[in-house]
């Protein structure tokens, strides 16, 4: 299903025309579709209907109040790794009884909000961390739900960067240490063992690293349980790639078949934590051409968008459709998109072959995840405003950034 086609040469996001959008609430801004979210959510719901799961969002990939509020009245849980994340669950109201806690570094007052908050499990990620856990949770009277997120060391085949299931990552518990920790953890009087969890990289593009993972656990599984370590939940992480070029998803429904095959006969809840194919194509980015300019080499589009409020290809040469909002039947030119922060490195797509003039309005596809939850303020620039379209309806879920807002934290005291 697509939400963003071109009716009459414009580009719509469902029935709402994208120039529309930029001229009322001006540019940079992040559009999304509130129907692709919905779509996206059902298709892991549906897919994993037969058995008993939790769709635990990682909201990482985009936390705006309103996508998350839109989750959650689907069924979602969440998946979080800051206190700030935890906060945003409460903001919202959810339920932090299905909330998942993951990352390496979880500080002391985070683990006391979270066990506070009563969220379902704390993803543990090394035996420091399980002291600590133990003791704090010691000290507040309560037992600490927890899970080991074991490392199972398979090839993710994706980015380097986004790909955490490898021995030389710093992710997870080693897969040859899972047995012994757990069994430290279960001898601890305020830890209560009730998962495995394990999250082996970003936008996969195949199927078979999962099922990898999932039988690597699955042989633990059964040493744990012949060591007396009786789990509820298995907690496969998140990770399911999108298209943003010309990549063959992984369709949900194979996945969930692959694993759900693996897991049969065995009565566990299954818990995931898709955080870019929730979000991923359901967003683009608008951005308004400043100027056109060529040298010797190459045609520059100077945007007003930038790596500050898009970094994925600044950071991994991560590639976006850019197309016009407007199509016209002028001639091309290969052009380098590019924004007006003072780094080579700001670009938003190189060789780009582009039919426009200056002031036009171009669309960044597939910018729904990790796009504005990694924008900065760099160059002291303004952070951009999101909306929310559903069928003809237009919702700001997020104003633009002020430089008063910007400037409201620092004290020039000297
Ligand atoms: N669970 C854990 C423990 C994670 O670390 C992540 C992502 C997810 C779930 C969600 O993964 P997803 O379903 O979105 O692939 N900034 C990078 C991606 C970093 C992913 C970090 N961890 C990018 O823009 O490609």
């Amino acid at each position: 299903m697509n939400f963003f086609e071109y009716r009459n040469q414009q580009l719509h996001v469902e029935n709402v025309p994208a120039s529309q959008i930029a001229a009322q609430f001006g540019t940079p801004c992040y559009v999304y579709s509130q129907s692709a979210l919905e779509h996206a959510f059902q298709q892991y719901s549906q897919a994993f209907a037969g058995h008993d799961h939790l769709v635990c969002y990682a909201m990482k990939a985009n936390s705006n109040l309103s996508i998350l509020k839109l989750f959650a009245s689907l069924g979602a849980g969440f998946d979080i790794v800051s206190g700030g994340e935890l906060q945003r669950v409460l903001a919202i109201g959810a339920d932090p009884a299905m909330v998942v806690f993951s990352g390496v570094g979880k500080s002391e007052e985070e683990i006391r909000m979270a066990l506070d908050a009563g969220i379902l499990c704390f993803n543990v990620e090394s035996i420091a961390e399980l002291h600590r856990i133990n003791a704090i949770a010691g000290d507040m009277g309560k037992r600490a739900p927890i899970s080991l997120r074991v490392n199972p060391d398979v090839d993710a085949k994706t980015h380097p960067y986004i790909s955490t299931g490898l021995k030389d990552n710093k992710f997870g518990i080693a897969y040859g240490d899972a047995l012994d920790t757990y069994k430290a953890a279960a001898a601890m009087a305020n830890i209560q063992v009730t998962g495995i969890d394990c999250h082996i990289g970003s936008q996969l593009t195949e199927i078979s690293p999962f099922v990898a993972a999932v039988e690597k656990l699955l042989t633990l599984i059964d040493q744990l349980e012949a060591a007396g370590i009786k789990l509820h939940h298995v907690d496969l992480g998140g990770g399911v790639g999108i298209r943003y070029d010309d990549e063959t998803p992984i369709v949900i429904a194979d996945y969930a078949q692959a694993l759900l095959g693996k897991l049969a006969g065995r009565h566990f809840k299954i818990i995931l934590e898709p955080g870019r194919f929730m979000v991923g194509n359901a967003g683009m980015l608008l951005t308004k051409i400043e100027y056109l300019k060529s040298n010797e080499q190459k045609h520059f589009a100077v945007i007003d968008g930038a790596m500050n409020d898009l970094m994925r290809p600044s950071l991994y040469e991560a590639y976006h459709l850019i197309q016009p909002v407007l199509q016209t039947n002028a001639t091309s030119r290969v052009y380098d998109v590019v924004g007006p922060v003072c780094e080579s490195g700001d670009f938003l797509g190189k060789g780009r072959e582009l039919t426009i003039d200056t002031g036009d309005v171009l669309a960044v596809m597939s910018a729904g995840a990790y796009g504005m939850a990694m924008s900065s303020n760099y160059n002291t620039r303004n952070r951009a405003a999101e909306l929310l379209v559903k069928g003809d309806s237009v919702k700001q879920i997020r104003q633009r950034e002020s430089y008063q807002q910007q400037l409201s934290n620092e004290l020039a005291c000297l």
